[in-house]
């Protein structure tokens, strides 16, 4: 095959707007799901969002099983569960519903359910995701989050119970069929969990944007989405009420999740470590690991990061890129002042003798690989202890 081919993909159908999810019985419909398994997590049961849904499917006539207890991280084990039900209730499709642990385990449901094994059977790190070749149950992704943008990702993350580790399953087949984006099922986050999520998009967006692969679909993606985050998570987070800001949030989510098909970088190496060693939320480990690596990767991405500071409103028409590239960085800065992003890791429970530990498995992480700049151990540990 000529490697000087490119291959671009954007096959999710996206339903987007306050009030879709009053349509969620025609999309259902669309799709051929007469029975739908609504995959959700526990807490979404306390909310205004679960007995909405709940109400449009049984104000439609629409049969439906429930699983209800996909953990934080899902676990194989939930699974399982969910598949059992699936079976026993004759389901022929799956909604998932909640943040990226309830859209994440409803893949792994359409996999299960349509090709049977257990779900490590599919790690992609033996090459098990090679098993999944269609056609799965189709899926309709119902997001009430807007950060990880699992609603158009093609991956699932999967902790297994006897193994005692994380696992990977990506597939283009875990695209969901349709992803439902109301910004009202939003409203309801905390400020917090909105200041969190909303920087992992943006993380996403940067990253995607700096990867050296040539995709210029994915790079207007990701800029749009930048555009987005700068333009609105600040209202989002101090004005809870505000459609419009959640929409957008919501949209940068998404757009976010779309263009890292290119890659992500070290941020997020970093990150997936502090969320295995510390606990610390991925979100939240990304936006306090960002500007070290924006200063890291920043002689490689000086067009990039003048385009991130024109996002931000800067006005660079008469600056040097690398002055350009250097208020990309402290409008970073500034959003996660103003967002309540705390500068240090000393803040969320890091401390000093977790830094070997931290570097050690954030550089066996993959995501480092396509970062612009290539990092050692050493780099990564400099990278840790510049925001310790
Ligand atoms: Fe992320």
């Amino acid at each position: 095959m000529n490697s000087g081919i490119a291959k671009f993909s954007f096959p999710t159908t996206i339903y987007f707007g306050a009030g879709a999810i009053d349509n969620l019985p025609q999309y259902l419909q669309d799709i051929t799901i007469k029975k739908p398994l609504l995959v959700t997590d526990p807490g979404m049961l306390k909310t205004d969002v679960f007995p909405k849904v709940e109400g449009i499917l049984k104000s439609s006539g629409i049969a439906f099983g429930l699983f209800s207890r996909v953990n934080p991280n899902p676990l194989d084990s939930d699974i399982q569960k969910a598949v059992d039900i699936y079976s026993d209730e004759g389901c022929d499709g799956v909604i998932g519903l909640g943040g990226g642990s309830a859209l994440d385990a409803a893949k792994m449901v359409q996999v299960i359910a349509g090709h049977g094994g257990k779900v490590n059977d599919y790690d992609i790190s033996t090459g098990g995701n090679q098993n999944i070749r269609g056609p799965l149950p189709p899926m309709i992704a119902v997001p009430t989050t807007s950060g990880t943008g699992s609603e158009v990702g093609s991956c699932s993350v999967i902790t297994s119970v006897a193994l005692g580790r994380k696992f990977l399953v990506c597939s283009p087949l875990l695209i969901p069929s349709i992803a439902l984006l109301d910004p009202e099922l939003t409203l309801g986050m905390p400020a917090a969990l909105t200041a969190g999520t909303g920087m992992d998009a943006f993380t996403h967006c940067l990253e995607a944007l700096s990867v050296k692969d040539f995709h210029p679909m994915c790079d207007a993606i990701a800029l749009k989405g930048i555009e987005f985050v700068a333009q609105y998570l600040e209202t989002a987070v101090k004005e809870p009420d505000n459609i419009e800001a959640r929409g957008h949030m919501q949209l940068a989510a998404m757009m976010g999740a779309v263009a890292f098909q290119k890659d992500l970088g070290a941020a997020h190496s970093l990150s997936h470590s502090l969320s295995a060693v510390c606990h610390v939320p991925h979100g939240l480990a990304n936006a306090i690991c960002l500007e070290p690596v924006m200063k890291f990767n920043r002689e490689s991405c000086l067009e990039e990061y003048a385009k991130v500071a024109a996002c931000f409103g800067v006005n660079t028409f008469d600056m040097s890129l690398e002055e350009a590239a250097g208020k990309a960085i402290e409008a970073v800065t500034d959003l996660k002042k103003r967002i309540g992003i705390p500068e240090k890791l000393s803040a969320v429970g890091v401390k000093e003798e977790d830094l070997e530990e931290l570097t050690e498995k954030a550089f066996l992480d993959g995501c480092h690989q396509s970062n612009p700049r290539s990092c050692t151990r050493e780099n990564l540990r400099d990278l840790y202890r510049e925001v310790l």
